[in-house]
């Protein structure tokens, strides 16, 4: 069975992705790595473990990653962050924490671990900045080559950004270590707001949550919702709230759910446009293409595997 990590800044989507994860028998999460950006690392890790207890899956561990990007000293949470996900980073809807604690170990280590031990059998699906994989590829550039595949939710190739006219958020955050991803040379399947921003959750689809009658979906309804509504003043002509990280990981059970373009990418790092995700202009000629780029998406068959996952999930937990 195909095993996966996911990479998270959890975060409301961060924990949709969760639980579409848990809701695939076609994978198995084999642990969590925390990182920044809805919500300072500790705060992520907290949710990492109080929502796999509320979802009825205990075994999940979270490993600390790093804190800040590597080129800062420190990371602060910004407003628009709290806006669209709560202070507390899933819509301020108060579960109880968990009796469990984050793993000694660090993420960067349980990542080369990982691929060390799975190989081509482990996929693994960052939703937050790319700092502890780029630290990771550092400490063992190797793993570039023997890792089955990297989805990573982040960056625009066809549309503008979300934090500014040509820069997504999750890489807007670590511009840096995005592009020595992205130059790794590592199988990476980039799922960025070109998809993202056309898979929509509403009201009407939270609401089936809560009419399981479960803490969970009740948890699941109630914190979705805060996104919805974040979403009807900072993009209201959509109609719904991104499902942005489930897509990621929607991808890396199904990658079918999504039509790619093979390129080689960078992300710039320089100058105004820093933070951009485009193709590498020296090496559009390398006959290797290492990145695909998703450009289309099957909407209701992902919007389909979506509900009937988590639906199932919250139906059968507490
Ligand atoms: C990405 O930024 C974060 O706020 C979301 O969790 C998602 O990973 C969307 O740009
Ligand atoms: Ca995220």
């Amino acid at each position: 069975m195909k095993k996966l990590i996911l990479d998270l800044d959890t975060g409301i989507d961060d924990t949709l992705a969760i639980s579409y994860a848990l809701g695939s028998p076609e994978v198995e999460l084999i642990g969590i790595a925390g990182t920044y950006g809805n919500v300072q690392l500790a705060q992520g890790l907290r949710n990492d473990l109080a929502i796999t207890d509320l979802l009825g899956h205990p075994e999940i561990k979270a490993y600390p990653g790093l804190t800040h990007a590597s080129t800062k000293d420190s990371f602060s949470v910004q407003k628009v962050s709290a806006f669209i996900h709560g202070e507390n980073g899933i819509g301020d809807v108060t579960i109880p924490d968990s009796k469990r604690s984050p793993e000694t170990e660090p993420a960067v280590d349980f990542i080369i671990d990982a691929v060390k031990t799975y190989g081509k059998d482990l996929t693994y699906v960052p939703t937050g900045p790319m700092t502890n994989i780029a630290a990771a590829l550092r400490k063992a550039p190797e793993i570039a080559q023997q890792i089955g595949r990297i989805v990573l939710m982040g960056g625009a190739l066809t549309v503008c950004g979300n934090v500014s006219p040509w820069s997504e958020a999750n890489i807007s955050q670590d511009p840096d270590a995005a592009n020595e991803l992205f130059r790794s040379g590592a199988p990476v399947t980039m799922i960025g707001l070109d998809v993202t921003l056309q898979t929509l959750l509403t009201y009407r689809q939270t609401g089936r949550w809560r009419e399981l009658g479960t803490t969970a979906g009740a948890f699941l309804a109630d914190m979705t919702d805060f996104y919805i509504k974040a979403y009807e003043t900072t993009a209201p002509k959509l109609g719904g709230c991104g499902l942005h990280d489930p897509l990621a990981v929607g991808v890396a059970v199904d990658p079918t759910l999504v039509t790619t373009l093979p390129m080689n990418m960078k992300v710039d790092v320089e100058g105004p446009t820093r933070g951009r995700t485009i193709g590498d202009n020296d090496r559009l000629n390398d006959p290797v293409k290492t990145m695909q780029v998703a450009v289309g998406v099957d909407v209701d068959r992902f919007l389909h595997e979506f509900m009937t996952r988590i639906t199932a999930l919250a139906a059968a937990a507490q």
